[in-house]
């Protein structure tokens, strides 16, 4: 009787990788943690931080088939995901799946997009087989765009972002590591139903939040002045916030796939599915 291939869930602390240990509880998968003490119950744990190769090539041992979801964000997030990566090369891991970014490039708009585009090469050039989930923003996290007066602020003009549920990337997620053979080389974009202005955004959350939400389109120059006022933010981190609005502007978070549907059978989440499940 061969051994059921292996699988390892980083992130298992967090949203994405808990909601991806839970749905593969079946196939008792090895939760990779920073610290074990705050691991989900009911899983074998280990410990890893992505930059620390020692502990990264200890827990990645006998794991067949990995979730890499990407760290927060840093400015050594690139280095640190390289190093991971070739920590699971060298432990002998066969296929990573990877949680990218929607339009991952180089040269794309929105900063972070670039370290994703980064590690996608870093996972081919490893030689791994790999599933790269290309996630637009995720839908659960609007409401933390909204200021304490009701307002989303920043030059995204009447750009549209095609928002998607964690739990739609969760599925695919679990999908993807249930059946790595179907799923190898695949890039997948996943995206919510719809692409929504930010004035659309606002209409919606107005409703499901139950308060007035507005949106407010301002000039680069103005996004950059009252965030780098009013937070004490590294230059890294406002470019980052404020190329999430111009990634919009520029119709980089657009796009619509049915990628979610096609992998996971059933439609993707809207907006208020995201903020009300
Ligand atoms: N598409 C989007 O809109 C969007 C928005 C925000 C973030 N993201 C990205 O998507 C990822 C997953 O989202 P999420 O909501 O599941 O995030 P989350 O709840 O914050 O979970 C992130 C997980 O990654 C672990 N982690 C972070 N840095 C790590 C490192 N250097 N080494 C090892 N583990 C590390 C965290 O461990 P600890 O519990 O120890 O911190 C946590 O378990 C985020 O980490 C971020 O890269 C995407």
């Amino acid at each position: 009787m061969t051994t059921p291939p292996r699988i390892g869930i980083t992130g298992a602390t967090g949203n994405i990788g808990g909601r991806v240990a839970a749905a593969l509880a079946d196939l008792s998968p090895v939760a990779l943690v920073r610290d074990p003490a705050r691991a989900p119950a009911g899983f074998e744990v280990r410990q890893a931080e992505y930059r620390d190769h020692e502990s990264s090539l200890h827990a990645l041992r006998g794991i067949d088939t990995l979730l890499m979801v990407s760290a927060h964000e840093t400015q050594r997030r690139r280095e640190d995901h390289r190093r991971f990566v070739m920590a699971a090369a060298e432990a002998g891991v066969r296929h990573v799946v990877y949680t990218s970014f929607a339009g991952a490039a180089l040269d794309a708009t929105f900063t972070l997009a670039r370290d994703h585009a980064y590690t996608e090469d870093a996972i081919r050039a490893s030689g791994m087989a790999f599933t790269f989930l290309r996630d637009n923003l995720y839908a659960d996290a609007a409401p933390h765009f909204v200021n304490a007066e009701g307002v989303i602020r920043g030059p995204a003009g009447s750009g549209r972002v095609a928002a998607v549920a964690q739990a739609d990337v969760a599925d695919v997620a679990a999908a993807a590591l249930r059946n790595p053979a179907a799923h190898a080389g695949a890039t997948y974009t996943l995206s919510g139903p719809e692409a929504l202005t930010m004035a659309e955004v606002a209409d919606r959350l107005t409703v499901a939040l139950g308060r007035e939400v507005r949106y407010v389109d301002e000039t680069v120059e103005a996004a950059y002045a009252w965030r780098r006022a009013a937070y004490d933010a590294e230059q890294w981190q406002l470019d980052a916030w404020v190329s999430t609005y111009t990634a919009i502007a520029a119709g980089e978070l657009a796009e619509v796939t049915g990628d979610v549907e096609g992998v996971t059978g059933h439609p993707a989440r809207t907006l208020e599915q995201a903020l009300t499940e």
